[in-house]
């Protein structure tokens, strides 16, 4: 396509050049005096030529193209992945193994991996620039795209539908890994979430589970079982918080359970008034989910 509307551009450029440099030759049309080649060169450059190379371009875009990047065929598919779209996180399921996370996908490298696109509330859009095109998340429906990685690395992934206030930083990594590094996250992501060892963890738990956090978020092996919110059984082991608003460290996490509407106005997180000790005990708990 780029190769397409580069000839293009190239010619349509080249006749605007043509022009110029004769600008000064009124009385001396582009290929001779015939008015009606003059009109012949709009006709087929204005309306001939653009018909052809988009009708082509759409034929191309819609037969092979969609086809080749379109989720794998049923026997071909080694893996299925879920996200559903929030406003503005991403929910992250591996329905194989009942694994839930956010914002941070990880797939084995070399592996056709089914990517099923869904969403809680408006249109978002799926985009991995790096390893394929774009997918629509709309409610009611459900689409699906390839993901497959050949090499291992982390590509970023942003939503690129306009979805309100947020839409900008709604974004997320994936994370392709050797499938032996895969197969670890993955059975670790699976399990419930790990007791907290500590005393102040222990009253952080106690403080998360009693307090309005709990209605909103899901942390397996307990009583919190919210879905409003991402679901934070493994959140230590996640690369950044906010769907990659900041980097996920102690402090940072600190920051964000403080007064989250300042650092990403207007997400459904609301501010607590969580200070002082409860805030640290919830802060050592929360950091304690690997
Ligand atoms: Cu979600 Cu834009």
């Amino acid at each position: 396509m780029l190769v397409a509307a580069g000839v293009v551009f190239a010619g349509a450029v080249g006749l605007l050049v043509l022009g110029w440099i004769r600008r000064d030759r009124p009385g001396l049309p582009l290929l001779g005096e015939s008015e009606r080649l003059n009109t012949g060169m709009v006709l087929l450059f204005g309306m001939a030529v653009p018909l052809v190379v988009v009708s082509a371009l759409f034929v191309v875009a819609n037969v092979f193209l969609i086809r080749d990047t379109e989720a794998p065929a049923g026997d071909k598919t080694e893996m299925t992945v879920t996200a559903v779209g929030h406003q503005w996180f991403w929910e992250i399921r591996y329905p194989s193994s009942g694994a839930v996370t956010a914002n941070e996908i990880h797939i084995p490298v070399e592996t056709s991996v089914d990517l099923v696109a869904r969403s809680a509330d408006v249109i978002h859009s799926f985009w991995v620039p790096e390893l394929n095109r774009k997918v629509d998340m709309i409610p009611g429906k459900t689409n699906r795209i390839e993901l497959y990685a050949e090499e291992p690395g982390v590509f970023r992934g942003q939503c690129s539908e306009f979805c309100g206030l947020q839409h900008a930083n709604m974004a997320f990594d994936v994370v392709a890994e050797p499938r032996q590094d895969f197969d670890a996250w993955l059975a670790r992501e699976a399990e419930p979430a790990q007791q907290p060892e500590g005393a102040e963890e222990q009253r952080g738990k106690r403080e998360f589970l009693a307090s309005a956090c709990a209605s909103c978020h899901t942390i397996r092996g307990t009583s919190a079982r919210g879905t409003v919110g991402p679901d934070l059984t493994h959140l230590a082991g996640r690369r950044t918080l906010g769907a990659l608003t900041i980097p996920n460290r102690h402090g940072d996490l600190s920051r964000w359970i403080a007064d989250p509407q300042s650092i990403k106005p207007g997400n459904r997180m609301p501010d607590l008034n969580l200070g002082g000790a409860r805030l640290r005990a919830i802060v050592a708990y929360l950091s304690g989910l690997k």
